[in-house]
Formats: C-alpha cells, sequence, structure tokens
C-alpha cells in the first residue's frame, strides 16, 4: 500500500452515537499500525477551528470498545458553516501537516467534510455514525442497533406495567424526520401500532385498531411513535385519542436521550471496528470525499454526494408486516 498520506486526524461530530469509540480505536490502531501518525480532534468541527487536537497512542484508545458516547466528545458547530470558519479549520490541520481526516457523524457533518474535501487539499472519510439510521449508502449507521435493542427493553419494561394495569401506552422514541428506530423497536416490542414520519398519520385508524384491540380483551395496547411523526408526537396523540375512547387508560413514556448511551452492542462494535480499519486503508488508497457504508454485510464507498442527497426509504414491507401481526 503506497501513499502520500503520513498524518491521519479523526473527529466525532453531531449527535454522539454507540460505537462511535469501538470506531475511534480502529483509527487509531490501523494508522499506528501502519506507522501513520494519528491526532484525535476535540469537541468535532469546533476542536479543528481551536486547534484541539491530541497526539493518539496504542493506550490512548485501551478500554474504550465497550463504552457509548465518545471520548473525543462532540459538537454541531455553527461556526464551522461559515467561509472564515472552514478556512482556520484547514488553516490547523495544515500546520499540524495532517492530510487525511475521518469525519464520524451524520448528514450534517458530512455536508461539511465535503465542502472541505473539495474545497482545500485534506481528504476526508466519513464513517456514519447516528442513532437515527437515517443515511442512504448503509443498511446500519454506528449507534443505530445499539438504540433500536434499547428502546426495545423500554417497551418490554413498560409492557410489564401495562399489562398489570390494563393500559394504554403510547411510547415516543428518537429518530429525528425519520422511522427507522420506531419501526424496528416498535416490531420488537409486539406494539399494537407504529406511527412513522414517512406515512401520514390516520387518527382514525389509530382509533379503531386501539378499540378493535380492547375488543379482543387485550391487557395493554402500546403505540410507538417515532418523534417527528405528523401528529405532532406522542402527547399531543394521545390527546386525540383521550377524546375519542372512554374507559381507558392512557399514559404517555418519551423515551428521550436514553437512546443515545450505553454500551454498544456486537453489531455496533464489530461495524465501528470494520468502518475504521476501512477508513484508514480507503486515505492510504487516495480516496476523499466518500462515506462508508455497509450493504449486504460489505463495507461500500459512497461518495459524500450522493449519501447527502439522496434520501433513504423505510421499509414499507415491515410496516404491513407490523398491521397484520398487530391485529
Ligand atoms: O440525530 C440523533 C438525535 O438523537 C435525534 O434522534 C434527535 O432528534 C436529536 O439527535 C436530538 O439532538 P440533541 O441531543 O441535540 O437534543
Amino acid at each position: 500500500m503506497s501513499s502520500k498520506i503520513s498524518k491521519i486526524a479523526v473527529l466525532t461530530s453531531g449527535g454522539d452515537s454507540p460505537g462511535m469509540n469501538a470506531a475511534i480505536r480502529a483509527v487509531v490502531r490501523t494508522s499506528l499500525h501502519y506507522k501513520l501518525q494519528v491526532y484525535g480532534v476535540n469537541r468535532g468541527y469546533e476542536g479543528l477551528i481551536d486547534n484541539d487536537f491530541t497526539q493518539m497512542a496504542y493506550h490512548s484508545v485501551s478500554n474504550i470498545i465497550q463504552r457509548g458516547g465518545t471520548i473525543l466528545r462532540s459538537s454541531r458547530s455553527e461556526k464551522f458553516r461559515t467561509v472564515e470558519g472552514m478556512q482556520t479549520a484547514f488553516d490547523n490541520l495544515a500546520k499540524n501537516e495532517i492530510n487525511g481526516l475521518v469525519v464520524i457523524g451524520g448528514d450534517g457533518s458530512f455536508k461539511g467534510a465535503k465542502e472541505l474535501s473539495e474545497k482545500f487539499a485534506i481528504n476526508c472519510i466519513g464513517i456514519p455514525g447516528t442513532i437515527d439510521n437515517d443515511l442512504y449508502g448503509t443498511d446500519y449507521t454506528l449507534g443505530y442497533d445499539t438504540a433500536i435493542n434499547t428502546a426495545m427493553h423500554a417497551i418490554d419494561n413498560i409492557r410489564d406495567t401495562a399489562a398489570a394495569h390494563d393500559r394504554l401506552f403510547f411510547i415516543e422514541v428518537m429518530g429525528r424526520d425519520a422511522g427507522f428506530i420506531a419501526l424496528r423497536s416498535g416490531i420488537a416490542g409486539g406494539a399494537e401500532a407504529i406511527l412513522v414520519p414517512e406515512m401520514k398519520t390516520n387518527l382514525d385508524q389509530l382509533t379503531s385498531t386501539i378499540e378493535a384491540g380492547w375488543k379482543k380483551k387485550k391487557q395493554s395496547m402500546i403505540v410507538v411513535i417515532a418523534e417527528g411523526d405528523d401528529a405532532g408526537g406522542a402527547f399531543k396523540v394521545a390527546e386525540s385519542v383521550k377524546k375519542k375512547i372512554k374507559n381507558c387508560e392512557i399514559k404517555v413514556s418519551i423515551l428521550g436521550h436514553i437512546q443515545r448511551g450505553g454500551s454498544p452492542t456486537c453489531l455496533d462494535r464489530v461495524l465501528g471496528s470494520r468502518m475504521g480499519v476501512a477508513a484508514v486503508e480507503a486515505l492510504l488508497n487516495g480516496d476523499k470525499n466518500v462515506m462508508l457504508g455497509l450493504e449486504h454485510r460489505s463495507i461500500v464507498h459512497i461518495p459524500f454526494s450522493k449519501a447527502i442527497k439522496h434520501h433513504k426509504v423505510i421499509n414499507k414491507n415491515l410496516l404491513e408486516l407490523s398491521e397484520i401481526l398487530s391485529t
């Protein structure tokens, strides 16, 4: 393997996700394996602008593969969106003689990486890291598997208490404007209905589904709602249903940030490890301006432009499946 890359930097940007540490560890150890110098950038693009770099050694990433969050910390940098901010970021990379950058984050982070690659002499490779799984070009993003398992366990716990009291629960999960977390955790939790932003919510139909469930003598009912759903979230949906269905105790639970933390699953640790290795090898091969993806269990390269532009579609068959199973 030959290339001009000699110093690599790695950063995490946007919402953190479990598995980011596994990816950082893999980037650091693969760089050292190929005798490259490697730097960790603190707080994402903010750290690039503030020249906040730490040289990483083998032991800098010891004992982190099992930890959620990101040891490099993260940010959503407004400054990096400005011409001056991006110029300062590049000047700092150049000052430190860094010519390869690995960005672990979501689509906002890749918009920045794309611009940086195109305007300046720095090769950028992206690793998709977000619990939302909303990036085109990859079956899985880092953290998604952990998040759906966390949400599923929370739904299981709520099911226990819901069944003990014959209650109807509306459970809101994260996902920004995508329904991937809701769909998977809802199916796995045996939800009676799943509301996702990708489908228009029909409150009359939802009410009928709930009424049919009670008629079947169900002891509990669970509706999983993606935070970006067009009906305005779990509290609003619960309010509307309350007006239509009497004699039924309704509760709302917003799962929130517990879905973002926690020890990564095996899938996220292995995915982070594979992508970290692939990112360094891509830089050594002279690749740039691409996001790594997992397609049919293989690592693929997707141009940033494609990953950012295209919308990842939800599997409508799974939505139908959940309706069959819950009615
Ligand atoms: O993108 C990850 C995510 O957790 C989304 O699911 C959620 O909408 C958002 O980030 C929350 O962001 P913050 O932690 O800044 O409130």
